[in-house]
């Protein structure tokens, strides 16, 4: 799994622009399911047929990034965010557009940290004047971090954890399940999650799912000073509680509580404060879907370097095909009359 979590982190993919994670992870899932199809906003669906109900497992495939705003007459270039990236975190970052060209980000005079905003930022590509920058660069192109994995021993390292670590555990999972199935299991890789939720919404919609979970990470509390939160790496993937995007639905709380117990996979209970996941989109399709998320703790989420777990992973794969291959309930309303 270490190598196709590598080829996946290490692709080019901020939001709007995941065709290159989407063939990769098409590639990778297709012999694993019953097939795949993509929608007109690119998300890719990976589905396994079966009596209803529908589970929807959604990791998104885009990540954090930046898009030029302007270039200016000595070729530099200025920048604004796509998803949420804090100014400060980028300086002295290598960045990377889709057809290769790497900057680096620097900025202007300030007095402090605090005087640091987006307008004082620029990305240089070493271009020596505005022509040359823009035979490289035009205005809206995106370009992502740009960082190698790292594999720390127990815990791996590397840009865009958030959410690709949801997409390998969602590619491994399909791989490990068996040939038949108590229900329909929808895989969905999504794309704009980082900008709204909006992939998830669209195919949510399209999917019609009795029960539907997001696959991503969330952030923890066992780093020096950490905001308090009762999540740490290495204890299992958490069941999320809440989030600022949704509740989840306590009866499909209770049902992930039990199926992890019953497995004997460990996991921690989730609420948190800042942040959602496609789970705040899909839970508001149509009629209202019960869903919740498996999520993967994950250090210093949004950072140029992410840190995730190894034992972390593997028991969040363990607890995805456990979700998938147990029973659930038919919903006596809605759609699970289907
Ligand atoms: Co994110
Ligand atoms: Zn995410």
């Amino acid at each position: 799994m270490e190598a196709l979590i590598k080829e996946l982190v290490e692709t080019y993919g901020p939001s709007g622009e995941e065709t290159a994670v989407r063939e990769l992870i098409d590639e990778k899932v297709r012999g694993s399911v019953d097939r795949t199809f993509t929608d007109n906003l690119g998300n890719l669906f990976a589905l396994r047929e079966g009596p209803a109900p529908r589970l929807m497992f959604s990791a998104h495939m885009d990540e954090i990034g930046v898009i030029v705003t302007h270039i200016d007459g000595n070729g530099f270039l200025r920048i604004t965010p796509i998803g949420g990236v804090a100014p400060h975190l980028l300086v002295g970052q290598r960045l990377r557009f889709k057809d290769g060209v790497i900057g680096t980000v620097y900025h202007e005079k300030i007095k402090g940290l605090k005087e640091l905003s987006w307008p004082k930022l620029y990305l240089d590509i070493g271009a020596a004047s505005r022509e040359a920058a823009k035979e490289r660069v035009r205005i809206g192109d995106m370009a992502c971090l740009h960082q190698p994995f790292v594999n720390l021993g127990e815990r791996y390292l590397a840009k865009a954890m958030d959410d690709r670590i949801g997409c390998a555990v969602l590619v491994e999972a399909a791989r490990r399940l068996p040939p038949s199935l108590p229900q329909g299991v929808c895989f969905l890789f999504s794309v704009q999650e980082e900008v709204g939720l909006r992939g998830a919404t669209t195919a949510a919609y399209r999917l019609e799912p009795d029960y539907g979970f997001a696959v991503d990470v969330t952030s923890v509390g066992d780093t020096p000073e950490a905001p308090l939160m009762a999540v740490s790496l290495g204890k299992g993937p958490a069941i999320k509680v809440k989030d600022s995007s949704v509740l989840c639905h306590p009866r499909v709380r209770e049902l992930m509580i039990e199926t992890a117990e019953r497995e004997k996979i460990p996991y921690q209970l989730e609420v948190l404060e800042r942040g959602g996941t496609d789970a705040g989109a899909i839970h508001l399709s149509r009629e209202g879907i019960p869903s919740g998320a498996v999520s993967i703790p994950c250090r210093y989420v949004h950072a140029p370097s992410e840190m995730v777990d190894v034992s972390d992973v593997r028991h969040a794969v363990n607890l995805v095909m456990k979700l998938s291959t147990r029973a659930w309930p038919l919903l006596d309303s809605g759609n699970g009359s289907r």
